[in-house]
This record gives C-alpha cells, sequence and structure tokens, in this order.
C-alpha cells in the first residue's frame, strides 16, 4: 500500500515537472493575442463613465470570474462565535501588543476555526492593517513562544518537523524571514495573519475546510460552478474582515490585504469582491494572479489545472491549452480592484509566475483607474529591477527568486503611506 502512494506520487511529481519543462520562456515565442475588451460591454456598449462601469461592466466581469475561473462563494455562511484567546499579549520587546482571536463556523455537526494572531502597534488611534494568509501556520510568521499551534491539517515540511500533517514547535518562527513585524509595527501599521489550511488545507480534497458546509444532502464536491480553494480563502478574508469592523482597535477603513503566490492570488480575488478592503498587494501572484494568461509564458492555465485543479471552479478545465477562449484575462481581476490603491510585484528569477505579464496586466487595469481620474501605472516599459514605480497602481521586480522579502514589505508600506487615505 505504501509503495503503491509513493509510486502514484511519483509519477503526479512527474507528470508536473514534464508539464514544468514544457512552458515557454522564450519572449519571440509569446502568441499573438487579443485581450478581451475591459471597457465594452457584454452587449456592445462603451464604458465611459465610472457609473456605467460600476453599473454594467464591473458586474459582468465579477460574474465571468466566479462562474469560469474561481467559482462562486456561498452567501450564507457566517461566522457564530469569535472567541478572543489573548487580548494584548506583550510583543516584540513592549513595542506591539499580539492578539489571538478564533472565528468559529458551525453548522449542524460540523464546526471550524479560524484563527487569527494580530501584532497592533501601542498607540492611541485605530491602527490601519496588513492582513494575509500564511503557509504553514500562524506560530511560523515569528519566533515567538505565545504564539498559538494550528491543529489544521498543513502540508508536511519534515525539514521543519511538520510530519503527519500537524505542526510542532520545530516550525516556530521558520518563516519569520517573510513577516518583518518590527519594521511594519515601526512604521505604524498593525499586521495580521491566518493559516490558509484553517479555512481550507490545501489538497485536492472538498471534504474538510469550509466547502463542506456549502453542500446540499449527498453532495460531496462543489458544483462547476462553485467555489475552489482560491474563492474558500478569498471567503476566509472577508470574515476576517468581518471581525476587523468590531476591532476597536483597528481602523477598518484602511484594510490592506496583501498575498504571496498562490495566497497572492486569493488577496486578489478577496479585493476584487469585497471592497471594504482599501488596498491590495499582490506578491509574485503569478498564473491566474497578476498574470496574463494568453501570454502563455511561464505557468499556463493548462498546467495550473492540472497540478492544482482544486484551486479554481471546474469549469476552468475547458480553458486548458485554450486560453484564448476565456472571457476573461487577468488584467480584468485587476481592474475590478480599480480606484483602490493596487500593489503588484515581480521577481526576476520567477520567470515561472511571468513577471512581464503580470507587468502588463497591471498597465491594462489603468484603464479602468484612468475612469476614476486617477493614474494606474506612470510607466508603459518595465521598470529595471529594484526600481518601484507608483501611480494609484504600484509595480516593482525584485532582484531575485519568488519569494516575499524585507524589500517587498518595505516598498508596500512606502506605498501604503502614499496612497492609503482613511475614510472621511
Ligand atoms: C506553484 C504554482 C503557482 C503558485 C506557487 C505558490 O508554483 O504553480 O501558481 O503561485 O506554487 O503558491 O508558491
Amino acid at each position: 500500500m505504501k509503495y503503491c502512494v509513493l509510486l502514484i506520487s511519483l509519477v503526479c511529481s512527474l507528470q508536473v515537472n514534464a508539464q514544468r519543462s514544457d512552458v515557454n520562456y522564450d519572449e519571440n515565442e509569446v502568441p499573438g493575442y487579443n485581450l478581451p475588451e475591459l471597457l465594452i460591454s457584454k452587449s456592445g456598449r462603451k464604458i465611459k463613465n465610472t457609473k456605467r462601469w460600476e453599473k454594467i461592466r464591473r458586474p459582468e466581469i465579477v460574474k465571468l470570474f466566479q462562474q469560469e475561473v474561481y467559482g462562486k462563494i456561498p452567501k450564507e455562511i457566517d461566522i457564530d462565535e469569535v472567541v478572543v484567546h489573548e487580548q494584548a499579549g506583550d510583543a516584540f520587546d513592549g513595542l506591539a501588543k499580539r492578539r489571538q482571536v478564533e472565528l468559529i463556523f458551525r453548522k449542524d455537526d460540523q464546526e471550524l476555526s479560524v484563527e487569527i494572531l494580530l501584532y497592533l502597534p501601542k498607540i492611541n488611534e485605530k491602527a490601519p492593517l496588513f492582513v494575509g494568509y500564511n503557509f504553514s501556520g500562524n506560530h511560523t510568521v515569528a519566533d515567538d513562544p505565545d504564539i498559538r499551534l494550528t491543529e489544521s491539517w498543513v502540508g508536511d515540511e519534515p525539514s521543519l518537523g511538520i510530519v503527519h500533517n500537524q505542526v510542532t514547535e520545530q516550525s516556530r518562527g521558520a518563516k519569520s524571514e517573510r513577516w518583518p513585524v518590527k519594521t511594519i509595527i515601526e512604521a505604524g501599521y498593525g499586521v495580521a495573519t491566518i493559516y490558509c489550511g484553517d479555512v481550507d488545507p490545501d489538497r485536492d480534497n472538498f471534504q474538510d475546510g469550509i466547502h463542506p458546509f456549502s453542500y446540499q444532502l449527498g453532495q460531496f464536491r462543489p458544483g462547476y460552478d462553485e467555489w475552489g480553494t482560491i474563492s474558500a480563502w478569498a471567503w476566509g478574508l472577508t470574515k476576517a474582515m468581518d471581525y476587523f469592523t468590531s476591532d476597536t482597535d483597528i481602523d477598518s477603513s484602511q484594510v490592506i490585504v496583501v498575498g504571496h503566490s498562490r495566497l497572492g492570488k486569493a488577496a486578489l480575488w478577496a479585493a476584487a469582491l469585497d471592497q471594504r478592503f482599501a488596498m491590495c498587494v499582490s506578491n509574485n501572484s503569478g498564473c491566474l494572479g497578476a498574470a496574463l494568461s494568453r501570454r502563455q509564458f511561464g505557468e499556463t492555465v493548462g498546467v495550473i489545472t492540472h497540478a492544482f485543479p482544486h484551486w479554481f471552479c471546474e469549469n476552468l478545465s475547458k480553458y486548458s491549452s485554450r486560453e484564448e477562449k476565456l472571457p476573461v484575462d487577468q488584467h480584468m481581476l485587476l481592474a475590478l480592484i480599480a480606484p483602490r490603491p493596487l500593489y503588484v510585484t515581480s521577481a526576476t528569477e520567477d520567470l515561472w509566475a511571468d513577471p512581464k505579464g503580470e507587468f502588463l496586466a497591471a498597465v491594462e487595469a489603468g484603464k479602468v483607474y484612468g475612469l476614476y481620474e486617477k493614474e494606474g501605472l506612470p510607466v508603459t516599459e518595465m521598470p529595471v529591477p529594484d526600481t518601484p514605480v507608483f501611480g494609484t497602481i504600484g509595480y516593482h521586480i525584485r532582484a531575485g527568486k519568488h519569494n516575499i522579502t524585507s524589500y517587498d514589505w518595505e516598498q508596500f508600506i512606502d506605498f501604503a503611506n502614499e496612497r492609503l487615505t482613511p475614510a472621511e
């Protein structure tokens, strides 16, 4: 049995690797493509002002992403109980207060716990806040002995002591270089994080996480146009936002949703759906995040739906190797964030995520910012590495690998300082 499982996972990984090596990394091989029109409605109307954008085109585009890409999110699931496990723990040598809050969801005999770890600056006013998921548990983001350990399923990482899908003490602080909490707090922002697997474990199994809460009797997986894992993660962020509106230490009009890689895809989708997020940061989010699918550079829709089918709704598989038939492309997802500030990043060695495709999508999304008389990106040529550019959309390409680093966070903070405005 054990060998059988090993063999299956070897074959699967070979398939993914084969597909990885098949992809195009040559700019000259990018096919000619036409992007779907942002500013022409389905019925052919020109979208010339914000009123038409908000009434006609924006809802059409949201619907297309729901039906064909990420899947529809049920409306009826709400927080049943909020348990504050810690209100004001002392953290970072007295610089910050730590708060740990559990959101509990219940339906029939099902119960799901989602834990939010917050570090808040010790100031008298309500703090603006960055919120983003982490990959392996809240305790991985800081070397802080008081962070509660998740009991949810976590992907094994034996080098961090994560085995049998459960975390241990060994992984405490293991991802702290991705979360420069001290810098964020010193800049006057709070930071909140949630383990993504509390909401939906990242595996092709719709039997755990929040999905079963939406099933009708006899249903075992979402329907063709119903939520995949990225939609579930986006939903979790909007529930965290529900909580933030009730936390008197947080300025809920200044919540910035941030995510790296697959979690960047979720951050974009959450900001597109929930306009209470005042700003969004997509870090190296790549295919079906910020990158244009039609460029077929690096990861493609065909590859991603094969390797990670559970991230999306089943309808997306129709477009595997038929990107040109997709009724949307990712500039349209970015445009749904207008007129709120949006920051997109790439990394020079992260060709898998198609840096140029991420940049071009951000340029195109600027058309909708234009309707609001805001400048999207101020340039149309990619800037050189480590040189941020920004209007109401910001962009940089960091020299280096697929990652989220202190350099990236420093730019998010600068951008937020310039562009985030508190509600009047
Ligand atoms: C894989 C996947 C990407 C994703 C990345 C990540 O590389 O192909 O689409 O962004 O994992 O989340 O780290």
